[in-house]
């Protein structure tokens, strides 16, 4: 037999699971999905728990007091369509750190499209490979929430990629609360990677969509004050992110589209990278509209995630893990889910644009060109100036496989890296400040925090390392009693509790 006539799963059997064995809380109908996004590392939990003090190896610093808190796609039924990781359920774990101990808990995200589904005990939407349904409830794709996390003014809440509902979720015991609106306020979707300002507590988000307006933007003050605005693009587009500093905001334009034309057509939207096409980055002031905007434009590129931006004098500065060329490059040997797989494949490096606002000049180029993305830094350095970033380092084989992380020093240009062992996969890992840190403190005084999961057996660990001495390996290791799928975006919460 050869390999190609192989089922797909199969094929990438000995990378997904290098013990031999599937995890054995895999939902039942996922053994007889030959799809790779339901197996192995993606292969979603049927568990929720909750638990008591957890063992620890080594020792959990007393000024570690918080949570950590991470999203990922995690399906509760068999899909309708062919599957993607993307189009999962949102499943919420997090642990919790206080008086050098923690104490585990995930939860699935309790949408609307969620509750719907339990209601009929079976999957109603299909997912991001369509075909598209327009007729059902909320759009053709479920609002899963399942891709961030954010907290503001002691909330936790859920967002979603595609741009969703504000899912509100209570921090400590991941009940999902509800819609947040503000009050009927906000009346619109809310895209992942929508940000608190940690120096005013303005809510900053954003939106896309297939119909005009292509981009929405907006703020909400702590105090109430509200503030949306159309943003006018050439035609649909897929940012993901933005960036933000005490001034401005940073909207992106990247040439990574699909045809409005075929998607009205055949309901497919099939991204092309458009060579030709300079990549944009618009500047709009915080409480600015579309008129107030000033495009910069750059070689073409696609980015997933910023790192940081910031203000020196007139010039924006914005570093950001930059894919150089975001053209899908299907594997025959993949077979009918050569192009789904392919999409995944992520190739990203650190990047730094600049933008001057008084002359219009630019600047760009490459910082380093390890495969490294999912950036997290101190929050409190968010919109300013910082030097330090950690990301996970990223396989091409998969890419949610994340197998180290990587700190870097924007000051020196170093980098350090950890690993995680052979076979053992992380998750995003966001800085935690020292409990005690103040405004003073080393931006690298605190920890940096990850699930990590081991594919021999697939028990599932959180560790803890000291973010400035990250080279000697984890201050603690504790113990968690379920697997911890592969997943999306983590937060650090300070001061969360475990109810
Ligand atoms: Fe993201």
């Amino acid at each position: 037999m050869s390999t190609s006539s192989l089922p797909v799963t199969e094929r990438y059997g000995k990378t997904l699971h290098p013990g031999g064995q599937a995890p054995t809380d895999a939902p039942a109908w996922t053994s007889g999905v030959d799809n790779p996004y339901l197996h192995g590392v993606y292969a979603p939990t049927t568990r929720e728990v909750v638990s008591g003090a957890l063992p620890v190896e080594g020792e959990l610093p007393r000024d570690l007091y918080g949570a950590y808190f991470r999203n990922g796609p995690n399906s509760v039924h068999a899909p309708i369509n062919r599957y993607h990781w993307f189009d999962g359920d949102g499943m919420v774990h997090g642990i919790w750190f206080e008086n050098g101990e923690a104490r585990y808990a995930n939860r699935w995200v309790q949408t609307r499209g969620f509750a719907a589904e339990q209601e009929s005990m079976d999957s109603i939407w299909g997912g991001v490979l369509g075909p598209f349904d327009f007729t059902l409830p909320g759009g053709p794709l479920k609002d899963t929430a399942n891709t961030d996390l954010i907290s503001m003014d002691g909330a936790l809440y859920a967002l979603w990629y595609e741009s969703g509902k504000l899912y509100r979720l209570d921090p400590q015991t991941l009940e999902t609360l509800g819609v947040e609106s503000f009050g009927e306020q906000l009346r619109r979707r809310v895209s992942a990677h929508s940000k608190t300002c940690p120096h005013t507590g303005d809510f900053l988000f954003f939106s896309y969509g297939d119909r005009p307006p292509y981009m929405r933007y907006g703020v909400r003050s702590r105090d109430g004050r509200f503030h949306q605005v159309d943003i006018t693009l050439p035609g649909p587009r897929r940012p993901h992110d933005i960036g933000i500093t005490p001034r401005f905001s940073i909207l992106h334009d990247f040439p990574m589209f699909f045809d409005p034309e075929l998607f009205k057509r055949t309901g497919k939207r099939i991204p092309l990278f458009h060579r030709e096409v300079p990549t944009r980055y618009g500047v709009i002031p915080r409480w600015g509209s579309d008129t107030d905007m000033q495009w910069f434009e750059f070689e073409p590129c696609y980015m997933l995630h910023v790192v940081n931006c910031w203000e020196e004098g007139d010039t924006v500065v914005m570093v950001g893990c930059r894919t150089d060329d975001p053209t899908l490059r299907p594997d025959r040997r993949d077979g009918k889910i050569a192009a789904m797989l392919s999409g995944i494949k992520l190739q990203a490096s650190l990047y730094r644009w600049t933008m001057n606002l008084r002359t219009g000049e630019t600047s760009e180029g490459p910082l380093d060109d390890l495969n490294a993305e999912f950036p997290m830094i101190n929050p409190r350095v968010l919109g300013v100036q910082s030097r330090y970033s950690y990301h996970q380092i990223i396989p091409y084989e998969i890419p949610a496989a994340f197998h180290g992380i990587a700190k870097y020093d924007l000051q020196t240009g170093g980098v350090t890296t950890v690993d995680y062992g052979d076979g053992v996969f992380g998750s995003e890992s966001p800085f935690a400040p020292a409990a005690d840190a103040g405004p003073d403190a080393a931006e690298d005084d605190g920890y940096v925090v990850t699930f990590v999961t081991d594919r021999s057996d697939w028990s599932s660990a959180c560790l803890v390392y000291r973010a400035d001495q990250l080279s000697d390996g984890p201050v603690a290791r504790v113990q968690l009693p379920i697997r911890v799928p592969a997943g999306f975006h983590a937060t650090w919460m300070p001061g969360a509790e475990l109810a």
